[in-house]
Order: structure tokens, then C-alpha cells, then sequence
């Protein structure tokens, strides 16, 4: 038996949402919520010899810099500290960061030479992720063996990750990337087929090694063709999804469901589309309405032990929020909440919502700020429950 009660955490509202159970308070988590806006950050940065990788490659900076935003928020999940282009980085292509740039490939993939030397790489050269995983799950089991907050691991998407191997770094035309997939559409389905394969590998690690969730992040979906993102990228996040472990049994004899998110950045257009995947959440930006989202893809309510479609929603506040007053970020805050609705609040299941921003946090957020979104987020959503009960 799967177990969907979750006993063995202090704070299960993320894992609860995403199966679309009832939950207290709408549960919060921020993209990119490890990072340079916290000083902390910046100073265990330093120690690792101001690198990015000096970071992620060590097992016991990655535990510390995932734990950092924790103990200054009361957030209620925890992602892996690592990036999406580990994997391309692990198929030979070698991955820098330049100091103040982005990420930047010694050996972009631009022609079919370079297409047929790609493999899914062995996962031995990610093996400092897995071991990251590990020891942030140790580091969040509490003195009585719960967890604090569940952890979440993730990947790039296939067609995300293929826009940094083609372009060779990040792009603001995606001309490369776009002239492969319009002239050589056959190389463009080898990269993507053997991008997907190695992202459900690296999964599929990830939640042997203790990955609570998982989520895909299709940060460049949204730059696609109609057509175009239905080929290139949603059908390689299918073709993820089809391979990754649903469940996971632990070394206690635990088996535990393990939920699937997507976020597809400027995705609102295809959410029919989108909801047809086999996940349990889709993240949105925030040009969506969630109230229409969650008329159109958010499910019915289910009575306990009956099932149907629908997914839980992830999302969706604009990042550039946090740049304004506290009083004006709760009003801001209390916008998104109320244009979700109420979520479910029976015993079975139904419209649920996990509260994020629409994409990563900036590095110039005021801390204190995010402060604020988090109080605003638990305060607001546990009154409107308050308030549909005592209408009810
Ligand atoms: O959310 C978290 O706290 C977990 C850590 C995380 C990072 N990258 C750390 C990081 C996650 C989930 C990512 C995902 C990621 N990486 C995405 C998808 C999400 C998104 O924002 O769309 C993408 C597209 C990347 C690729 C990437 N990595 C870029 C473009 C950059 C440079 C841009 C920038 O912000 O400087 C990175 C570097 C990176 N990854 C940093 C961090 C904290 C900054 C590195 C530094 O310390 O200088």
C-alpha cells in the first residue's frame, strides 16, 4: 500500500497539495529560493572559491545552502540545491560559469557530429547530486525521524536543456536552437529523445536517493511555435514522465507516492494540452488566471477512495512583487490567492494550489520581502478557509 497520509512529516501541506488534499494553509515555496539575494548565500559561496559548481559539486555546501532560506522563512518545501545543466554538463559538453555571466558550454552541439557523439550519460559523473540529495533528506529528519519539510528534486526539460546545448548559453532570440529544429528537425528529435531518456535516469536517481517530489522545469516552452512546443517540447516531458518512478519504497518498508510537477514558462495557452500530461501539477506563470485555470484543469472533488483528472496548481506571482512595499506585497498576495478561490477542504480530494512565483526569484529581492510573501501567504489562506467555514 502506497501511503498518502504522510505520518512521518512534521509539515506535509506541499506533498498534501500536490495530491490535491486538503491542507490548513495554501503551502509556499519559491523558485530559485536558495540564492544570491541572501547573503548567506553569497558568504558560503566564497568559502567554495566563488564558484557555482564549487557549490553544487560539494555535498555538505549544497546541504547548507538548501537549508538556508528554511531557517530564515517558515517555507514549506525544500529544493535540492544543484542546477538543470548538470546533465548536459555530465554528456561531455563542459559547463562554466563566468563570473557576473550565465552558464556557457566549451562544446555546444551544433551539427550532426556533435548529435551522434550524445549519449545519456553515466550516472556516476552525477553521482555528487544523488549524494546532495541524501544528505539534505538527513540533514531535515528531526530528532523524533520526521521530516521538516519535504524535498524536492528537479531537471531542465528536454527541449530547455536542448536550448543550452545548441546555443551554447543562454539566448534572447533562441536563433540556433530554432534554425536546428526548423532545418534539421531529425538532429533536434535524436537530442530530444536522448535528453528525456537521461532526465528520467537522473529522476528516477534523484528519488532513489531520497527526492520527495519532482519537478520538470520547461523554463523555454513557452518560446516555442504552436505546433512547435507540442512536438519538441511536450512530447519529451511525456516521454520523461512515461519512465519516472511513482512511488518509492524506503529503507523502513515505506512506500510513498511521489508526485510529479511540471512548469512550462509562458505554457498558459496550452494548459488542455498540458493537462493531459501524467503529473500531478503543472506550475504557471503569472500571465494565467488561476481561477480560469483551475475551472479548466483543476479537477473535480472526489469523494476518499474515488479518483478522476485533474491537477493541482502551482504558482504564480510575479517575482518583480517582491520589489514593492510589504503592505503592497500582501495585497498582491492576497490577489493570487483569491483568484485561485478556496481550495478543497473535505476528505477525499480536489482543487488544491501550492503558492510560488511565476518564475525564479531575482539575485536584487530585499530578503525581508520574501519575509513578508511568506507570512502574507500562510495568514491570508488559513483566514479564507476560516471564513468559508464559518459560511458553510
Ligand atoms: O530553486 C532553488 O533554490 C534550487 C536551485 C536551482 C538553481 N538553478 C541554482 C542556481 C534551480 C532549481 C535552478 C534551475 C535552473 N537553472 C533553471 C530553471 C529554472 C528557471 O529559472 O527557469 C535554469 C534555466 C537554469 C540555468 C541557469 N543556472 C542559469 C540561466 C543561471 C545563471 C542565471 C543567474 O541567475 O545567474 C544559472 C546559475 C544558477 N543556478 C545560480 C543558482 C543559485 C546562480 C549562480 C551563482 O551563484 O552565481
Amino acid at each position: 500500500m502506497t501511503d498518502t497520509t504522510f505520518t512521518n512529516h512534521q509539515n506535509p501541506t506541499f506533498l498534501q497539495a500536490c495530491l490535491r488534499q486538503a491542507t490548513p494553509h495554501t503551502p509556499v515555496w519559491l523558485m530559485r529560493q536558495a540564492g544570491r539575494y541572501l547573503p548567506e548565500y553569497l558568504a558560503t559561496r566564497v568559502k567554495a572559491g566563488n564558484s557555482f559548481m564549487g557549490l553544487a559539486t560539494n555535498v555538505d555546501y549544497a546541504t547548507e545552502v538548501t537549508l538556508q532560506p528554511l531557517d530564515r522563512f517558515p517555507l514549506d518545501a525544500a529544493i535540492l540545491f544543484s542546477d538543470i545543466l548538470t546533465i548536459p554538463d555530465a554528456m561531455g559538453l563542459g559547463l562554466s560559469f563566468g563570473v557576473g555571466e550565465g552558464p556557457r558550454f566549451a562544446s555546444p552541439v551544433r551539427d550532426e557530429t556533435a548529435v551522434d557523439k550524445l549519449a545519456v550519460p553515466d550516472l556516476d559523473k552525477l553521482r555528487y547530486v544523488f549524494d546532495a540529495v541524501s544528505s539534505i533528506r538527513k540533514a531535515l529528519t528531526q530528532a523524533d525521524g520526521k521530516s521538516r519539510v519535504p524535498l524536492i528534486g528537479f531537471s531542465g526539460s528536454p527541449w530547455t536543456l536542448a536550448c543550452y546545448m545548441v546555443e551554447g548559453a543562454g539566448s534572447s532570440d533562441y536563433r540556433l536552437v530554432k534554425t536546428m529544429l526548423y532545418s534539421r528537425p531529425d538532429l533536434m528529435h535524436r537530442i530530444l529523445a536522448t535528453n528525456a531518456d537521461s532526465v528520467a535516469a537522473y529522476l528516477n536517481a534523484q528519488i532513489e536517493a531520497g527526492a520527495q517530489a519532482v519537478m520538470i522545469f520547461d523554463s523555454w516552452g513557452g518560446v516555442l511555435a504552436d505546433g512547435a512546443f507540442q512536438d519538441f517540447s511536450l512530447a519529451y516531458t511525456a516521454r520523461v514522465l512515461a519512465q519516472l518512478k511513482t512511488s518509492h519504497t524506503d529503507a523502513n518498508g515505506n512506500t510513498i507516492r511521489i508526485p510529479r510537477i511540471v512548469f512550462t514558462k509562458g505554457g498558459g495557452l496550452w494548459l488542455q494540452e498540458m493537462a493531459a500530461l501524467d503529473c500531478d501539477v503543472l506550475g504557471l506563470d503569472w500571465t494565467v488566471n488561476l481561477g480560469k485555470a483551475r475551472a479548466a484543469i483543476g479537477g473535480e472533488e472526489y469523494a476518499p477512495g474515488v479518483s478522476g483528472p485533474g491537477k493541482a496548481l502551482q504558482g504564480n506571482i510575479d517575482p518583480n512583487v517582491l520589489f514593492a512595499q510589504p503592505a503592497q506585497i500582501e495585497a498582491e498576495v492576497a490577489r493570487v490567492l483569491d483568484s485561485f478561490g478556496t481550495p478543497y477542504q473535505g476528505a477525499g480530494t480536489g482543487p488544491s494550489h501550492i503558492f510560488n512565483l511565476g518564475h525564479g526569484i531575482s539575485q536584487y529581492t530585499p530578503p525581508e520581502n520574501v519575509a513578508a510573501l511568506v507570512d502574507a501567504v500562510h495568514r491570508h489562506s488559513r483566514a479564507s478557509r476560516g471564513l468559508q467555514a464559518l459560511r458553510a
